[in-house]
């Protein structure tokens, strides 16, 4: 068996590369790089699917936590709730603008914000909570909204990973008053660059995010407030309408892998992802827990298998967040989540028989400790 990597963007490349082509020759042909008419029309595309009004396209995932933060007026003094375990830039936008990010401890089965711990964390100062749907899990929105409805606090979600994932029978992205999303190459819905995404159905916050990307135009060369150059670039617009067409069809293929490498890790003991009735993932990631994780990764190596660690210092224990003053023990379901979580090759083009040596190489991996 040759060596399975964890995400193979060539392999998905090949299978849209006659589509993809010819719609980058024709951005150039139009010349629309900056923005451009390839990127409009994947917004009003994208904004369909999510079920949104709005769909303002941004440079990076970053950039659109950013610009949230910015369209709710946070800044400093104020407090913004998200998940410990995440990746960094869930809390940069909190910190760009000046405000302390408070970190709560994640639900040990869904891995996402535990609702039940959410309320102890709202102070006078609250302006913002971010649930993260993470590696594709869609957090537990319903319980969510209602402790951030009790105390009239906004919700935004941030779907950098997942894209298309299903809550209760609807695709994320509605559910928070603006919702932040990433078309990094490796996300289910990646660019061919950077890009990133504000959805909203507040035509407010719709227009004033446009404003915010663009240098902070109210028209053209006239700035009432500090803006940003955030624009994504027509060339990601053109691939991404591509994409798009194809997200259900490869989030599918990878819930089919999922449920394959549960049924094969089976009798492990290690934990394997769950499938809350109420959600579909989109399985960004599929992520494992085991002891001895860093022995077994070396072992998947070894045996050609690529992985790896989502994320393995959570956020409260960051030097960049030391000034806030946690310790380890603070947050125990995220600490054991960064100490213990293993991520497979998860990709819509994994044959069954790389699935199947992904499961032979792990069951022989922990078996041998
Ligand atoms: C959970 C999460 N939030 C935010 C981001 C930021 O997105 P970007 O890399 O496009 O800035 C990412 C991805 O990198 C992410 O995984």
């Amino acid at each position: 068996m040759n060596k399975i990597p964890f995400l193979d963007l060539k392999a998905q490349y090949q299978t849209i590369r006659a589509e993809v082509l010819p719609a980058l020759e024709a951005v150039c042909e139009s010349t629309g790089f900056a923005q451009g008419p390839a990127t409009k029309v994947f917004e009003q595309e994208f904004a369909a699917y999510c079920g949104v009004k709005h769909c303002v396209t941004l440079n990076t995932g970053t950039s659109a936590l950013h610009v949230a933060m910015l369209c709710l007026g946070i800044g400093p003094g104020d407090e913004v709730i998200m998940p410990a375990e995440t990746f960094i830039a869930t809390a940069w936008g909190a910190s760009y603008v000046g405000a302390k990010p408070v970190f709560v401890d994640i639900d040990p089965v869904r891995r996402t914000l535990d609702p039940k711990k959410v309320e102890a964390a709202i102070t006078r100062r609250t302006k913002a909570i971010i649930p993260v749907h993470l590696y594709g899990m869609p957090a537990d929105m319903d319980a969510i909204l209602a402790v951030a409805n009790k105390h009239g606090i906004p919700v935004v979600e941030d779907a950098a990973q997942s894209q298309g994932a299903r809550y209760k029978g609807r695709r994320v992205g509605p559910f928070g008053v603006m919702t932040c999303t990433s078309f990094y190459p490796g996300k289910n819905l990646g660019a061919y660059g950077e890009g990133g995404a504000l959805l909203t159905s507040s035509d407010e916050y719709a227009a004033h995010a446009r404003r915010l990307r663009d240098h902070g135009q109210s028209q053209r060369y006239c700035h009432d407030e500090v803006g940003f150059n955030y624009r994504m670039d027509g060339f990601q617009g053109a691939v991404l309408s591509i994409k798009l067409k194809h997200l259900d069809a490869w989030n599918a293929a990878r819930a089919a892998h999922a449920r394959r490498y549960n049924e094969l890790l089976q009798g492990l003991p290690v934990t394997l992802p769950s499938f809350p009735a109420d959600s579909e993932s989109v399985w960004h990631l599929y992520v494992i827990e085991c002891d001895n994780r860093d022995a077994i990764r070396e072992k998947l190596s070894a045996a050609g298998v690529d992985t790896g660690l989502h994320y393995p210092v959570p956020l409260h224990l960051q030097k960049v967040y030391a000034w806030l003053g946690h310790r380890k023990g603070d947050f125990p379901v995220s600490e054991k989540l960064a100490d213990r979580g293993l991520s497979l090759p998860m990709f819509a083009e994994l044959t069954d028989e790389q699935v199947q040596a992904v499961a032979a190489a792990v069951r022989a991996a922990v078996r041998a400790g």
